[in-house]
């Protein structure tokens, strides 16, 4: 048998994309996975397109295996992800020793457009076909698994948010159906998997077709905790405006899920939220927050907050701060205000960079300082760690708490995949301590 190539694959941005590049990565057949760029048969490149300028930071990481490809013509240069969506052919105009663009919605078609490029063409598949890609990918021979996994169950946004590029690169929001997933997670804690992660654009917002109609996302979940072995379920993205009765309900009363929300809110000003086109105010958003902490009161709250967007008064910031204040996140995640050309806020007056920068400042001063008190608080609790690979030192195991902490351990025969009571003696910087409860 011929020695199989090597692929390497570099992932930027959301767990979307690193569940696609696992897709990928088995897609393609032939190939084994590699670390190094140096050896690897072929390069591709997963991009995300939220952050500011991706495009021109993907064409100099680009740059960079200019090299490569002259000593290895052989080699085959790939882009996928959103920035392959929204450049298209333009990839290829600016780096010409690329061999192939494959948007989000065709990767299951990379193993012949790669045939293509060893051809002599230069394919560009940024199509949203008919077919689906998940059926197109199932059956494929699997190696084991760590205990954690994503799992994509909707794609996709129909919200248009101001600011947002995400309906534009991966398009209309689409749900997949009930059984493929359920197919899937069996499949996945066959090969070791314990904890599952649903994944969407806009997860809370998912519609799938089951068994007697449409089935919301806390429908799917409780499916999903009558699946012997595993033992967590989490979801990422949600959407406030998503937040049903069932799904806050089930944060309640389904043991299987995970005590943690991420919940964007982006401001804290009604004014902003309009102008963002977020349809819902910080009133409602604050109302929904408490709700879902009568259901499941130690839940653990996390966001993302943008500061600087168009005509953001020191007032609407002031806004975004005391809202900060009333929920106390226990992870959140900020950004300035950036322009993504397409999108309508582009179009609009910006601030400077000055004030977008100090209120970041601000605001992330406010934020570590409550993520950091919401660790600290867990001193002295025991909470439950499903045990994911050894850490730094000798004997020491890494996990993750139901808070998703990180949390370190000193303990003989565990292994990776056993869920433990810990009991935390201790709150580091980054994560932490305890022992065998
Ligand atoms: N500028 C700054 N932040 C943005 N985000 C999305 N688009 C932009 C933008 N144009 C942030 C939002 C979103 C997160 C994934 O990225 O907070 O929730
Ligand atoms: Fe983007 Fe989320 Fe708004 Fe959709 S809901 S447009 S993905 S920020």
């Amino acid at each position: 048998m011929a020695e199989p190539k090597k692929l390497y694959i570099k992932t930027y941005g959301c767990q979307m994309n690193v569940y696609d590049s696992e897709r990928m990565a088995e897609v393609m057949d032939g190939y084994v996975k590699t670390e190094t760029p140096e050896d690897a048969d072929m390069i591709l490149l997963n991009t995300c397109h939220i952050r500011e300028k991706a495009a021109e930071k993907v064409y100099s990481e680009l740059g960079r295996f200019k090299n490569l490809k002259a000593e290895k013509p052989d080699l085959r240069i790939g882009v996928a992800g959103c920035v392959a969506q929204a450049e298209g052919e333009e990839i290829m105009r600016r780096q010409p020793m690329v061999d192939l663009v494959v948007g989000p919605q065709s990767y299951h078609r990379l193993p012949e457009l790669e045939a293509k490029s060893r051809a002599g063409q230069k394919p560009v598949d940024i199509d949203f076909p008919e077919e689906d890609k998940f059926e197109k990918l199932k059956g494929r021979p699997k190696a084991s698994r760590g205990p954690t996994a994503f799992l994509s169950v909707q794609e996709g946004c129909d919200k248009f948010c101001a600011f947002c590029v995400v309906p534009y690169t991966r398009g209309a929001e689409v749900s997949r159906p009930v059984q493929q997933i359920i197919r899937e997670a069996n499949d996945l804690v066959e090969r070791g998997v314990r904890e599952i992660t649903l994944l969407g654009q806009n997860v809370n917002a998912y519609h799938g077709e089951g068994e007697g109609g449409t089935w919301s996302l806390a429908k799917l979940i409780w499916e999903l905790d009558k699946v012997d072995g595993l033992e967590r379920i989490r979801f990422t993205t949600s959407h406030p405006n998503d937040m049903s009765d069932d799904l806050i309900e089930a944060h309640g009363t389904c043991k299987k899920l995970m005590p943690y929300l991420h919940l964007p809110v982006q401001s804290g000003s009604d004014k902003i939220l309009k102008r963002m086109n977020r349809s819902h105010t910080a009133e409602e958003y604050l109302k929904l927050i408490e709700r879902i902490r009568e259901a499941r009161p130690d839940i653990l709250m996390s966001g993302d907050f943008i500061v600087g967007f168009p005509e953001e008064t020191e007032e609407d910031f002031q806004a975004t701060m005391d809202l900060l204040e009333a929920v106390k996140y226990g992870y959140a995640y900020s950004f300035k205000y950036s322009t993504r050309p397409g999108t309508p806020a582009a179009e609009r007056e910006q601030l400077s960079e000055d004030v977008k920068s100090e209120r970041l400042s601000r605001l992330q001063e406010v934020i570590t300082r409550h993520q950091r008190e919401v660790q600290d608080d867990m001193v002295g609790r025991k909470v439950n760690v499903l045990f994911e690979k050894p850490g730094r030192l000798e004997g020491q195991m890494v996990g993750k708490s139901e808070y998703l902490h990180a949390v370190h351990l000193q303990a003989d025969g565990l292994k990776a995949g056993d869920l433990r009571e810990v009991e935390i003696t201790e709150s580091g910087p980054n994560s932490l301590r305890g022992q065998i409860a």
